[in-house]
Formats: C-alpha cells, structure tokens, sequence
C-alpha cells in the first residue's frame, strides 16, 4: 500500500488539520508523533526506504528500541500536511538501542524530525510502558488561552487541575487523573524531555509554562478531543477573569466527589482541598 493511502496516515493528517483549523500552529508552532502499529508498518513496506542515515535522537529510549513512528518535521507548518505531505511529515526507525533514527519515507525536501523528538519519544517510553502499548499518539500545540493562564495562575499542578476543572463539568471525566505542570525551560532538548516525561507517568496532560501543551492518548479522536477539552476549559477560566476575578457561584469539591461516584471515575482527593 502507499503510504498516502494508509488509514493511519491519513488520520494523522486530518488531525493536523483539524490542529491548524483551531489556530494552535502559527508558523511551524507545535508537532504531532504516532507509534505505529507493526501490522501498519508491514502494509506500507513496499515505500519504506533502509538507506536513510542513522541520527542520534539526542535522548535513550531503549524501550522503543525498532520501534516506527509518524512524525511531523522540524519548522514544518501544520497548515501544508494536508497539501504537502510528502514534504511535511516523515516515517522514521529507531534503531536496535533506541538511541538513533532513520528516515524510511517523508521529508522529500529535506529536514529533520522535529526539534522537539527528545521530548516525543520520552513519553511515547513512559505512556507505552504506563498503558500496556494502548497509548500511540503525541501531541503538543501552542494552545492560546491555556499560555495566558501561566502568567496568572500558580505553576501547580493542583491549581491548574482543579481550575479547569471547575471550568466544565465534563472535564473530570476526561482528565481525571488531572494535569501536569512544568515551569519555563528551554525547549527542545533532553532536559524539558525528562521533566514532561516524568509527568506523564501521572497524567495524560502536561503544561509547558509560556509555551503550549503536550498530550497523550490511545488514537488521534482522543488525543486530539482531550487536548481540545482542556483549551476550551482554558478559554471559559480566561472569559471568566476577564468578567470578574472572583467566582459568584461554583462546582465545589462535594459536588465533583458526587460526579465521581456516577461516572465512576476516581478523583484524587490532592485535587479536591477546600478554598
Ligand atoms: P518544530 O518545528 O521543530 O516541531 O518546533 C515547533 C515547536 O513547537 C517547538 O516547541
Ligand atoms: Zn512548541
């Protein structure tokens, strides 16, 4: 099969897409990575080049040692996948130690995976590991109003956790675990890659103070809808401090420990202190 014609692909493309449409990539602005399945990789072999140079990931990841990923390219806009594939994105290898990669097919113009691969790869290990495998897509996006809220909100994880929560009530059903939050780093290299992967051994979602978001999940829907779930939670709380800095009425910590109960969902207590 062509690579353009896999199911997978085509997927990764329209949640790309789907990312632009929302306004979360201005220029090259955030990238997208998909663990793909052996079966996927077997039905697209025919187009899969061995000769591509081996580079080093700049991270260790034994545990995706062989291991084929879809991934977006370094300075990449997500506005052209959809019109230019070929030259946006790329399927790439990892070697036997999980310490280079190759690529197979992509990038025809030139480029590298993008800058932020350490990062990808990290909490591909750590959600692969965590889930049993379910876990296959990574995302990070410049998601606007979740930006705003690190220069108001304390860089917590349990305020930022219980705020979005608060902000709709559905939220706790989609992130119940809650939120992660990392204070201002420099991006793309080992050492923010290790601090948001050691948060995704906790959480789905992880805050990147003044830059944008990072999440994980089963397949693009959800991976995609929780990251949407948590900016439009985001939007609502910058709406609402917008009005007035303070809350007339709101869902309280009794109210969520109800929710729990019915949607049978295990809230951690850590999230639900009394104001
Ligand atoms: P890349 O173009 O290298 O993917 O970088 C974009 C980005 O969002 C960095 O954090
Ligand atoms: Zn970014």
């Amino acid at each position: 099969m062509r690579v353009l014609e896999a199911k997978f692909v085509q997927g990764f493309m329209r949640m790309a897409d789907d990312g632009w449409n929302q306004g979360w990539h201005e220029r090259n602005g955030g990238n997208l990575t998909y663990r793909i399945k052996k079966e996927e990789a077997e039905s697209i072999r025919e187009e899969l080049s061995e000769d591509g140079e081996w580079k080093e990931i700049g991270t260790a990841v034994p545990a995706l040692a062989g291991e084929y990923f879809l991934v977006t390219g370094s300075g990449k806009y997500f506005r052209n996948v959809m019109s230019d594939p070929e030259d946006s994105i790329a399927v790439i290898e990892l070697d036997d130690k999980g310490e280079n990669y190759r690529i197979c097919w992509g990038l025809v113009n030139g480029g590298r995976p993008t800058s932020e691969l350490p990062s990808h790869l990290m909490n591909h290990e750590v959600k692969m590991q965590a889930t049993g495998g379910k876990h296959r897509v990574i995302y990070h996006a410049h998601t606007t109003n979740v930006i705003a809220l690190t220069f108001v909100l304390p860089l917590k994880d349990e305020v930022f956790t219980r705020e979005l929560w608060e902000m709709a009530t559905e939220c706790p059903v989609v992130f119940p675990d809650g939120i992660g939050v990392v204070g201002w780093m420099v991006p793309g290299g080992r050492e923010i890659a290790v601090a948001t992967s050691e948060l995704m051994k906790k959480y789905d979602v992880a805050v990147w103070a003044h830059h944008g978001m990072f999440c994980s999940g089963e397949d693009f829907d959800l991976t995609f809808g929780l990251m949407h779930t948590v900016e439009k939670s985001a939007e609502i709380l910058v709406k609402m401090l917008s009005m007035r800095p303070d809350k007339l009425q709101t869902i309280t910590a009794e109210n969520f420990r109800d929710l729990a109960v019915d949607f049978k969902v295990e809230l951690p207590e850590r999230f639900l202190f009394e104001k």
